[in-house]
């Protein structure tokens, strides 16, 4: 920061400079932080500033600005955009790479819906479209809403923005009273080039690919900016609908376009899967001369009744399926080989490499995966890339697709150079020092030395606040790395003691750099909301080995509470017996994943952590979703003999989606036994136990309307 006259010292004219450099820079970096996201002032110096400005108008009431920064506290540059909850979730769509995977795509429907391969069935083929997804909300015909899809469940709010956009609609004639049409948001090649050219002459910044192009342009706080650059939008999908807009995909994307909309004119049906890869040819081919980004071709059941039925699993639709067109390929020097230490101590080799551009993007380092990577060869010792090696002074290629970590793909052996060595992997921890094994069957070498290992703790506590887990605003990586050097956070359990520790903490985080008043009670602030914390969340910011994001919803679904999993987990702890059996009988939970949870909850000092932890929390109950009304919320159901009218797999999604447990197994917990054709020694049971048996007509009828 320059030199500053001390604000008593200050003379009229000079008071009157200084508010509107104030106000200047005060305007550029709330830009950059909620605009670019890309900060450039620490929260101290922001603060800072912000001090001097007040200063300056109390002395000087009369020269306070129309924009004066200290009209614009907390609320816009704290908040950027408000949030938007979306009524029905933007969901994501599963890859598929391979043609091959197409034709799994296929059978794994006919499958679930027990459609014979005989049997037709339609599916839509357009193009992917690389831009950002947005939700468009109108009613009565009117634009009322545009929301970013953000996580999926809570988007922001661009309404002003989305307005401005040529593509899409102000209103809408003949539109049911309430429609939520669904899109992407891009920019086209020429465009982003003319736009670049013109930032670049203005001294402003360039975008590294027409993606992030569009969507630094609509995230922008002054809907003036985004009217100057050119986005447009093409509608593929939607959200709430008073009635569906038609019996097709195909028919639905015809409406969205009588209803004034862009949609893409390379979407066509396609009446199985050879069909499907010769229409994703077809767009593969033009992909150069469409004149924007498409990253794949995306597949779609156009059967709605049948999108219905097949339902999601987690964020991805059943019924949908994303074919990537493969990752973009360059060449560059391989400078080094570093090794990172993960949360659960695997050690991963990082390729540092010579900068090259990959698809639009600068890439500087790649991932080498594990040992068996850089020696030329799979897990099962299977030779990869001819087995040829990896060695440091390589030349390599890099490969990259869409957001996917770069990675090595091989190696250009006439380049190398005669001096060089074979990359000898540690089996010691870089970090700690510890032994770093590798147990028979894992591809990866882990660091032994548990949280004693700075590295593994560290990556917990991040994970432990990462999106997704505790999500805690104002504690991300760089804090908690700031955190655990000070040592004023070892373990989770810590950051819901730093305020009481500090007395009121704020005193003493202010004094660090890059903390000031506002960020420091911010920060107390935010811990304090996620005291209260559902369940899964729980499960997965633990960062327990294998227990991933879904599996931890699913479990937390299963078990429904803390001291019921608590006490499930100590049960099963000697890895057999009826809590086990309960354990791996969760949809999606195999025994190596319920051996590493049981581990952690038995593992005495992990234990310890959990416990200390625990005790800071109010730990929400999940509830089963949608169950209101459902007559079989609660209910243990067991289904036996053959079902007619819809697979094993479909009826039991169904079931547990209004509430009820499917079990594989009659026991006295078992309220319903719905018994097809062909049932056996459950129904038997089920009828020695007095249990309710149905048969799939009467288990129909019995959720009909739910
Ligand atoms: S359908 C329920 N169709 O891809 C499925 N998505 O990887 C909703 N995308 O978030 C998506 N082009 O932003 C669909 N023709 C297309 C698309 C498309 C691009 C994006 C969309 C989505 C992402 C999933």
């Amino acid at each position: 920061m320059t030199a500053e006259i001390a604000v008593d010292a200050l003379r009229v004219k000079e008071a009157e400079a200084e508010l509107a450099r104030l106000a200047q820079l005060l305007k550029a970096a709330n830009q950059a932080y909620h605009a670019e996201d890309n900060p450039d002032l620490s929260d101290a110096d922001y603060d800072q500033l912000k001090r001097r400005n007040n200063a300056i108008e109390t002395r000087f009431p009369d020269l306070k600005r129309s924009d004066s920064p200290s009209d614009q506290v907390g609320a816009a540059p704290a908040d950027g955009f408000s949030k938007v909850k979306h009524a029905v979730a933007m969901l994501s769509l599963s890859n598929a790479f391979e043609d091959d995977d197409v034709v799994e795509f296929d059978a794994r429907i006919r499958k679930y819906l027990g459609i014979p391969q005989d049997s037709p069935l339609a599916y839509t083929a357009e193009p992917k479209i690389d831009g950002l997804s947005l939700s468009l909300r109108y009613e009565n015909g009117v634009l009322v809403q545009a929301a970013t899809r953000g996580d999926g469940e809570v988007g922001e709010n661009v309404t002003s923005n989305a307005r401005t956009i040529s593509d899409i609609p102000q209103t809408i004639a003949k539109a049911p009273d309430l429609l939520e049409v669904r899109g992407e948001v891009y920019m086209g090649h020429a465009d982003f080039e003319a736009l670049n050219e013109r930032q670049t002459a203005a001294g402003g910044k360039t975008f590294a690919n027409p993606r992030n192009a569009a969507a630094g342009s609509l995230r922008q706080l002054d809907p003036a900016i985004t009217k100057s650059r050119p986005l447009l939008f093409f509608a593929y999908a939607w959200g709430v609908l008073p009635a569906p807009l038609a019996k097709t995909q195909k028919a639905a994307i015809d409406q969205l376009q009588a209803f004034g909309f862009s949609t893409n004119p390379l979407t066509a049906l396609c009446d199985g899967p050879r069909q499907m890869v010769a229409h994703y040819r077809m767009i593969e081919e033009q992909r150069a001369t469409l004149g924007y980004d498409i990253d794949g071709v995306v597949y779609k059941v156009d059967d709605l009744v049948l999108q219905d039925r097949l339902g999601f699993r987690f964020t991805t639709p059943r019924w949908a399926i994303a074919h990537k067109f493969p990752a973009e390929l360059a060449w560059t020097r391989l400078e080094g080989i570093d090794i990172q230490v993960g949360r659960t101590g695997a050690l991963s080799p990082v390729a540092r490499l010579h900068p090259v551009t990959v698809g639009g993007v600068v890439v500087s380092n790649a991932t080498l995966h594990n040992e068996d990577y850089i020696a030329g060869r799979d897990s099962k010792g299977v030779e990869i890339r001819e087995g040829k090696d990896i060695r440091v002074g390589d030349w390599v290629q890099v490969y990259r697709a869409g957001d996917v970590i770069p990675k090595v793909a091989d190696v250009d052996l006439s380049k190398r150079a005669e001096d060089s060595v074979p990359f000898r992997f540690p089996d010691l921890c870089p970090q700690c020092n510890s032994e770093a094994v590798r147990e028979s069957g894992d591809a990866v070498r882990r660091c032994t030395g548990g949280l004693i290992c700075p590295a593994q703790a560290v990556e917990k506590l991040k994970h432990f606040v990462s999106r997704g887990a505790f999500d805690i605003e104002g504690l991300g990586a760089k804090q908690v790395e700031q955190f655990y050097t000070d040592k004023w956070i070892t373990e989770p359990a810590d950051i819901f003691t730093l305020k009481a520790r500090f007395g009121s903490g704020v005193q003493q985080l202010k004094n660090r750099e890059g903390w000031g008043d506002k960020s420091a009670s911010n920060l107390f602030d935010a811990i304090e909301e996620k005291r209260k914390i559902p369940l899964d969340r729980v499960l997965f910011a633990l960062g327990i080995r294998h227990v991933g994001d879904s599996a931890s919803s699913l479990i937390a679904l299963h078990y429904g509470d803390w001291p019921t999993l608590n006490a499930a987990m100590q049960e099963a702890a000697g890895q057999e017996g009826p809590a086990w059996d309960d354990l791996i009988d969760v949809d999606g939970v195999g025994a190596v994943m319920a051996g590493s949870l049981v581990n952690a909850f038995a593992q005495a000092r992990e234990r310890a952590s959990i416990d200390r932890l625990v005790a800071k929390l109010d730990i929400q109950p999940v509830a089963r979703p949608d169950t209101q009304g459902s007559p079989v919320a609660g209910k243990t159901v067991v289904f036996t003999g053959t079902l007619e009218k819809m697979t094993r797999a479909e009826a039991k999604a169904r079931a547990e989606r209004l509430g009820a447990k499917v079990s594989g197994s009659v026991s006295a917990k078992t309220d319903i036994l719905v018994a097809g054709p062909g049932a056996g020694s459950k129904a038997k049971k089920a009828a020695d136990l007095g249990i309710k048996t149905l048969d799939e007509d009467g288990w129909l009828a019995l959720i009909a309307g739910a």
